[in-house]
């Protein structure tokens, strides 16, 4: 079934019954299984159960039309591919799918060449991410793993920087703690820029031997050392004409980075054991959670090179200081696992919520990352609630303290010591009325106007 490059099975989405069926006999004949839906909502219940290698999706329909089943789908499967069909075609609808993710677009009545050739034209990694997942904010990714979530200030700042230096060939060096998402950053440049049809290689510099690293990045010819059984083409052969992403950038040894900083001065480099000289067109980003001006004075960074390196500048600030973005980023990966592990996706107390946005998140976005997939993992319910929660962050609680780092407003301190103290007396409300010397119902509507539950 060559000729229909692996597509096993499609559905076939159209509210004329006549269509639907000719369209299954086409693909039956070519021995392509169909699966027939005759609305919009029908379409989305299939996807969400089964796995289809096309959509063939009908734009006018009564119920929803197709634009918006479209839309649907690059939310809720990505990685599905569509291929757009109408009765009614015009260049805006035309443009207008295209842009939303369509791979391709059929006018009605159209031969079975026609749709053969669409087919053909499908290339393995097209996925409708893979087209145009662009982020609200006009931000492209590669996938719906990639998808760079954040809607505070400070991220705004980094999509808008982000957009203006992917299409330059300026280096980049990306600053932030473990965990904020450096290396997404690195690679949302390198798919919005002008390279992006070209390799992304990443190498963490921590992982490099020393021995072995001028092999890994210029490569070698045989019998250039001990070993050098084969000839070896490094990693800048390999990204040549794309992006190279040098994560941990502070762990190069003094000699890497005065090697380096010569490859980015002549823009040539040598195999290791050859004369002969390679031209070299990479754009350069790099990465580091340590503060790079810290090394250069303690002398195991160049200046030099740091200023070769750092021409734009992007700091990714920790989460706790854009903590708008937490319940974001719950939901995104509440629903990224709940997809992978199959389970209803639950929904979060506000109580949880005020939590989590509270703890302080060390390993920032990863160490959430992490907690979601273990909570949804271990705890089988459908609401997530504080007795969720890891004791570590749930206890942070505990320790009340009025003169933390942070100035609060009288209210703000109200809630969280009206919070602290149902915690401490386990919930039980005549109790902590008690203890705040309040009456019991008063109690009760500031728990309500807090959302504390
Ligand atoms: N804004 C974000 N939206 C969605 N996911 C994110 C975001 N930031 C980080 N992540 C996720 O958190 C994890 C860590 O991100 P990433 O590897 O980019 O961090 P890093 O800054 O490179 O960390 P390290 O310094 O430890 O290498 C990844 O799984 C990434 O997908
Ligand atoms: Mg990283």
């Amino acid at each position: 079934m060559n000729s229909f490059n692996n597509i096993n099975r499609v559905l076939v989405v159209d509210d004329e019954p006549v269509v639907r069926n000719g369209i299954d006999r086409i693909l039956r004949n070519r021995g392509i299984s169909s699966v027939l839906a005759a609305n919009g909502s029908e379409a989305l219940s299939l996807l969400a159960h089964s796995r289809f290698d096309l959509v063939l999706l009908d734009i006018r329909m009564e119920d929803m039309d197709g634009i918006q089943v479209l839309k649907e789908i690059r939310v809720k499967h990505p990685d599905t591919r569509v291929i757009m069909i109408t009765g009614y075609p015009t260049i805006d609808t035309a443009v207008q799918c295209i842009k939303l993710g369509a791979l391709d677009y059929l006018v009605k009545p159209f031969r079975i060449d026609d749709l053969e050739v669409a087919i053909n034209k499908i290339k393995p990694t097209d996925t409708v991410s893979k087209k145009s997942i662009v982020n609200k904010f006009g931000l492209k990714i590669e996938s719906s793993k990639h998808l760079i979530v954040g809607q505070s200030p400070p991220m705004k700042e980094i999509f808008d920087k982000i957009l203006r230096v992917a299409p330059t060939d300026s280096t980049v060096l990306i600053t932030g703690e473990s965990g904020t998402g450096k290396e997404l950053v690195a690679r949302a440049i390198h798919v919005n820029s002008n390279r992006s049809h070209k390799e992304f290689v990443a190498v963490d510099c921590s992982s490099l031997v020393e021995t072995l690293l001028e092999s890994e990045l210029f490569g070698h010819v045989k019998g250039s050392f001990t070993g050098a059984i084969h000839t070896k083409h490094g990693l800048f052969e390999l990204a040549n004409h794309g992006t190279f992403f040098f994560d941990e950038i502070s762990n190069l040894s003094l000699t890497t980075q005065a090697k380096l900083l010569r490859v980015i001065q002549e823009r040539e480099f040598m195999k290791v054991g050859d004369q002969k000289k390679i031209k070299l067109d990479i754009r350069i980003i790099s990465a580091s959670n340590k503060d790079l001006h810290d090394s250069i004075k303690a002398g195991t960074f160049r200046e030099d090179l740091y200023y070769r390196l750092s021409v734009v500048p992007i700091h990714l600030p920790p989460l706790r200081e854009r903590k708008e973005d937490i319940p974001l980023l719950i939901d995104h990966f509440l629903n990224q696992f709940s997809q992978k592990i199959k389970k209803p996706i639950p929904e979060v107390s506000p109580e949880a919520i005020e939590i989590l946005k509270e703890y302080a998140w060390p390993g920032n976005v990863r160490e959430l990352k992490h907690i979601i997939e273990r909570i949804l993992v271990l705890e089988d319910t459908d609401v997530i609630r504080a007795s969720n929660l890891p004791a570590y962050i749930s206890q942070r609680q505990g320790e009340f303290q009025i003169f933390s780092e942070e100035l609060l407003s009288l209210e703000e301190l109200e809630k969280k010591y009206i919070r602290f103290v149902l915690q401490r007396t386990r919930g039980k409300k005549t109790l902590a009325a008690k203890i705040l010397g309040i009456n019991r119902k008063t109690l009760g509507l500031k728990i309500k106007r807090y959302n504390l539950s």
